[in-house]
């Protein structure tokens, strides 16, 4: 509608990214790479998808990161802003923070969820029930490393329990997925001297105090990129089809690959998709990328050399022969000739593993 304030969105990008170590310790959670693009841009092309176009983030830790990654954000169509905490203020005080440049019905979404959930039918879900805080929830085998959220048969809150410890406690296979519809003016609620949890203190304190809460459990992918394991994995159901892209990863797609420019592909290297091969990169003669290979700007694949279902940021070199499977590698890693890379090793930005060496878990 003409004059209408466009919606607007908070993500919390403050946190320190433990769980994804060594990744984190050279960039920011909120911006590692995903298909060479950084994180948060495929939160955003979500966002203007569904018409949120003024985002505000709400950071506290390794801003220079996440400024340098996406600045205002004015090539995804969205205009991006910058709130940060003098100390980190957890989850509630990170959203209060932001809470002066808000007004209306808002978004809030953890920094690290990738999900092609329709968040045009969440607001609508909000409106049509008369909600003032609506939770996006998805079932999981195991809450645990979560926040539980019992429903009643209407869909209102009746319990959020943040990271149940005791068996007793999970009474329900239902998640909050890290993406919520907040009416404003109750985050006037949220403590702005202190530190505080928006899942330990505000949703419980909403859901005493009667106030009409309610959670959506659309069908959708979802998945928190918070750790090695679900990192990769996220890279691997984008590229193989499991979920919707928002946005494409850069470069140009052939034959179900996108190949960067400015690279150099021997007449004999064998790009095998789904994978993503960034800017300036080479490919030397009778290498296999792919399946499933993410390959970040200037890296050099060597002679011989395999990447599979595999991702490695930027300028990585993989010398001839060696045969990496399923691993993650942080940006300027040197890997010796004939080294060998198993599932689930990670290393760390800068690393170098000599020649010969076979790293397995
Ligand atoms: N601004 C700011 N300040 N942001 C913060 C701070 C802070 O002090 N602390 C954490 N964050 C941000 C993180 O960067 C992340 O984007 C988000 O808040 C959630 O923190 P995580 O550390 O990723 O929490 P979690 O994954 O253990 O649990 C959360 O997500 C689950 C879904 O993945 C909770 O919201 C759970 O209830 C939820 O189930
Ligand atoms: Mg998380």
């Amino acid at each position: 509608m003409a004059g209408e304030r466009p919606a607007q969105a908070v993500i919390l990008a403050g946190g320190q990214g433990t769980r994804l170590r060594p990744l984190t310790l050279a960039r920011a959670k909120p911006v590692v790479p995903l298909l060479n693009r950084p994180f948060l841009a495929f939160q955003l092309a979500l966002l203007r998808e569904h018409g949120v176009t003024d985002v505000i983030l709400a950071c506290s830790y390794r801003v220079d990161d996440v400024r340098a990654a996406l600045g205002d954000a004015s090539q995804l169509g969205v205009r991006l802003r910058y709130v940060v905490e003098k100390e980190p203020l957890g989850t509630g005080g990170g959203v209060k923070n932001a809470a002066d440049l808000v007004a209306g019905t808002v978004f809030v979404l953890n920094g690290d969820i990738l999900t092609d959930a329709d968040l045009t039918a969440m607001r609508q879900f909000h409106e049509a029930r008369g909600s003032r805080t609506t939770i996006f929830l998805q079932p999981v085998p195991d809450p645990r490393q979560y926040g539980l959220v019992e429903t009643d048969t209407s869909g209102r809150l009746r319990r959020f329990r943040e990271k149940p410890a005791a068996d007793a406690e999970i009474t329900s296979n239902t998640i909050n997925a890290g993406i919520y519809l907040i009416d404003a003016p109750l985050l006037g609620r949220i403590p702005s001297e202190r530190p505080s949890s928006i899942e330990r203190e505000f949703f419980p304190a909403l859901i005493a105090d009667g106030i009409p809460c309610f959670g959506w459990c659309p069908t959708a992918y979802w998945r928190d990129i918070g750790n090695p394991a679900a990192y990769s994995a996220a890279q691997m159901d984008l590229l193989e089809g499991r979920a919707r892209m928002p946005l494409q990863p850069p470069g140009e797609c052939r034959e179900g690959s996108w190949i960067g420019g400015g690279g150099s592909v021997a007449a004999d290297a064998r790009l095998v998709p789904p994978s993503v091969v960034g800017a300036r990169v080479e490919l030397h003669r009778r290498c296999q990328v792919g399946p499933g290979a993410v390959i970040g700007d200037g890296s050099k694949i060597g002679p011989e050399a395999r990447v599979e279902g595999a991702v490695l940021w930027e300028r990585v070199e993989v010398g001839e022969g060696a045969v990496l499977r399923e691993c993650v590698i942080g940006a300027d890693v040197k890997i010796g000739a004939y080294a060998r890379l198993g599932p689930g090793i990670v290393l760390e930005s800068g690393a170098v593993i000599p020649e010969r060496t076979t790293l397995t878990r």
